[in-house]
């Protein structure tokens, strides 16, 4: 298939385009630099010279507390951004992917959540998130929504790398031992998402690693698996005072029937440490 991937300068877009590669698609990876998904005609020209037969929309705005202050922004890009990537993806008669999130949740539900529970963000980013999802549906009909939470991989700052450099820097982290989720590895993702989309599963799709646990948890298991000496002191998310609310409980599992189960966090971790390894191993001496 032909697949047009955008936002392929991110986290997840860069696994992405490597994932749809190792599958023998034939991948087209525009970053933000080579298409603004808010740029209605810039999608349409890309769209009508590629021809894909899927659209991976990787784009988005993802800095959560900014968001609390320009949530237009948010919007801009996470809403009117993926109506604008859809429709030209229906124009085109392609299927699309919308990326979504954890954080349309409350978190109240004490339960891992499921593709029909109600959403109901807490903060700016997960609201625009929310709509983009809505946006993406009522464009196309053959729209996957795929919802991830936690994500850590090679290309962009993550929790992983977080620790392991305050280990390094200080000996010492403290983590919030009150806020659950399920950690995903974006390698692991990415190849969920290729073979989501050899499929006709239309609809929202829970796909994140395997399992809960806190962000306290999180850490001391990086710092195991790594072997790495830290001490890990635990506090809790109001101590902590970040800008935009956060859902306290937003682990994430499937209810569908052939649902595709991404490994289990733990394993995300040693792949994504196995991948820091080989990564500094070429840049070495
Ligand atoms: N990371 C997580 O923990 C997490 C958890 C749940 C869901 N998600 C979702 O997963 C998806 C991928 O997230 P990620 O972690 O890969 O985020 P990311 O690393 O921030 O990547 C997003 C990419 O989109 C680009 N972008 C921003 N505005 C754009 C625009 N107008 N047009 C085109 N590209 C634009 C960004 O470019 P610049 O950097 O140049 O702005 C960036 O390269 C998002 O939909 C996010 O909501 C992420």
């Amino acid at each position: 298939m032909k697949v047009l991937i955008t936002g392929a300068g991110g986290l997840l877009g860069r696994d992405m385009v490597l994932a749809a590669q190792l599958a023998r698609h034939e991948v087209n990876g525009l970053d933000r630099t080579h298409l603004d998904v808010t740029d209605e005609a810039a999608v349409e020209l890309a769209v009508s010279r590629f021809r894909p037969d899927v659209l991976i929309n990787c784009a988005a705005f993802t800095d959560v507390d900014r968001a609390e202050e320009d949530e237009e922004r948010a919007m801009a890009v996470n809403d009117e951004g993926a109506r604008i990537v859809a429709a030209a993806a229906k124009q085109a008669e392609a299927k699309v992917v919308y990326v979504s999130t954890d954080y349309v949740f409350d978190g109240e539900k004490g339960a891992p959540y499921l593709e029909s529970d109600e959403a109901a963000p807490l903060s700016a980013y997960g609201r625009s998130k929310l709509k983009g999802e809505g946006s993406t549906a009522a464009e196309d009909p053959r729209a996957f929504i795929v919802r991830t939470s936690w994500m850590f991989g090679h290309n962009g700052p993550n929790f992983v790398d977080e620790m392991l450099q305050l280990a390094e820097d200080h000996g010492e982290v403290v983590v919030t031992r009150d806020q659950v989720g399920s950690p995903t590895y974006s390698g692991h993702l990415a190849a969920g998402i290729v073979r989501l989309i050899e499929g006709e599963s239309y609809g929202i799709h829970h796909m994140a690693g395997d399992g809960a646990c806190s962000r306290y948890d999180f850490a001391r298991e990086v710092f195991d698996q790594a072997r790495v000496e830290c001490s890990v002191l635990s506090t809790t998310a109001d101590v902590f005072g970040a800008r935009a609310p956060r859902p306290a409980f937003s682990a994430l599992t499937s209810q569908r029937r052939h649902a595709i189960v991404l490994p289990p966090w733990r394993d995300g971790v040693a792949a994504y440490l196995a991948e820091r390894r080989a990564v500094a191993g070429q840049s070495g001496p």
